[in-house]
């Protein structure tokens, strides 16, 4: 098979060539993001490869189509930035690969909660600030001590559950769809009870439209004084002017914010230009309470490899039986 892959990272290049040795498939690989320009690179090409958050548009799905290619896998869980819609209508197949390590997320959810609970970004700034004594001021709270609301329980939130009880912390849940798992230490509330009750609110539902700003000003209102709100899911689902109200009023103690509501190609092209132009970005940034990262949640050795090989088995099943497990179904859409 010949298979094109786009948006190639660094550390995804070694696996990638692993893969073509191992399997003998003939692999094309670019480190560009897939655009309508350089889809025209996949012309003679079955199937498609794709890792990027920036949008994957109808024009592009009408160049796939006009190639004659109709199989596409991504390398990553969420279709959020996807115009499935569009794929559907034009009879491209696709497919994600929704575990490639759910663990790696959650413990990244957790490794942000403990961060923040320890006050180690205030304690970093009075360092960098050259104040030895004020660095040792920042007390902290204890992870077994807090209750955790994580909104979201499926693969990932699950997860983040028995990560977070194993800590010895009280847990909640919302979901609407939740797997029965007696092994899970957990209550399920609904979301306005688990706002009430915890103390960290850690979200782990897709950025759907329906999702969009599930966290404003009224849920952060309803958050304990001093309550953690965690994010490593989508940027839509914070309202983020509100949020910094509330971390500016002293309501919530803290953020970790991995995945930014105005995460774009701008943002992401931050090293070719130093400087992102966003007044919402910069007053984040400059709060020691906010641990800021650019979407790296699921960056792990395994996550990475599984990313790659998943999603490239995926795209050749697609190819050689017309179906993989792991296609996204028009009903999701
Ligand atoms: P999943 O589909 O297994 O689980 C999502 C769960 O959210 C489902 O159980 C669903 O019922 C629930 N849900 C949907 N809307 C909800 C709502 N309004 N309130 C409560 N629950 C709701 O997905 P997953 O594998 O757990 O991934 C979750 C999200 O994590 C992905 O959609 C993706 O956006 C994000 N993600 C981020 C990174 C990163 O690096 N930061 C990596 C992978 C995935
Ligand atoms: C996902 O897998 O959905 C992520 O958010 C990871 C990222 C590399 C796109």
């Amino acid at each position: 098979m010949k298979i094109i892959t786009y948006g190639a990272h660094d550390d995804e290049l070694p696996y990638m060539t692993q893969w073509q040795a191992r399997t003998g498939h003939d692999l094309e690989i670019h480190t560009q993001p897939a655009t309508v320009a350089n889809l025209a690179w996949a012309a003679g090409c079955d199937g498609i490869n794709l890792l990027q958050t920036t949008p994957i548009t109808r024009e592009m799905f009408e160049t796939i189509a006009k190639l004659g290619i109709r199989f596409v896998t991504i390398r990553n869980v969420g279709t959020d930035n996807i115009d499935l819609a569009a794929a559907r209508a034009l009879g491209i197949r696709l497919a994600n690969v929704p575990a490639y390590s759910p663990n790696a997320i959650a413990e990244f959810a957790v490794t942000a909660t403990l961060t923040l609970l320890r006050r180690l970004g205030e304690s970093q700034a009075a360092l960098d600030a050259g104040d030895y004594r004020k660095a040792t001021t920042f007390i902290g709270r204890e992870l077994a001590q807090q209750t955790v609301g994580v909104v979201g329980a499926g693969r990932i939130g699950r997860e983040a559950i028995r990560l977070f009880a194993a800590f010895g912390a009280r847990v909640l849940a919302y979901d609407p769809h939740p797997v029965q798992d007696s092994s899970l230490a957990c209550a399920y509330v609904d979301l306005p009870e688990l706002l009430a009750q915890s103390t960290v609110v850690d979200l782990h539902v897709p950025g759907i439209a329906a999702n969009d700003h599930m966290i404003d000003a009224a849920a952060l209102a309803l958050m304990q004084p001093g309550a953690l709100l965690i994010n490593t899911a989508r940027g839509n689902l914070v309202d983020t002017a509100a949020l910094i109200e509330a971390l500016k009023s002293g309501h919530l103690g803290g953020a970790g914010i991995d995945t930014y509501e105005n995460e774009s190609a701008n943002l992401l092209a931050l090293h070719e230009h130093g400087k992102f132009e966003d007044p919402q970005w910069d007053t984040l940034r400059a709060m020691p309470n906010v641990l800021l990262t650019p979407h790296i949640a699921y960056h792990t050795e395994t996550a990475v490899q599984n990313m790659v090989d998943f999603s490239l088995n995926y795209l050749v099943e697609f190819l050689t039986t017309g179906a993989t497990a792991t296609e996204v179904h028009p009903r999701e859409l």
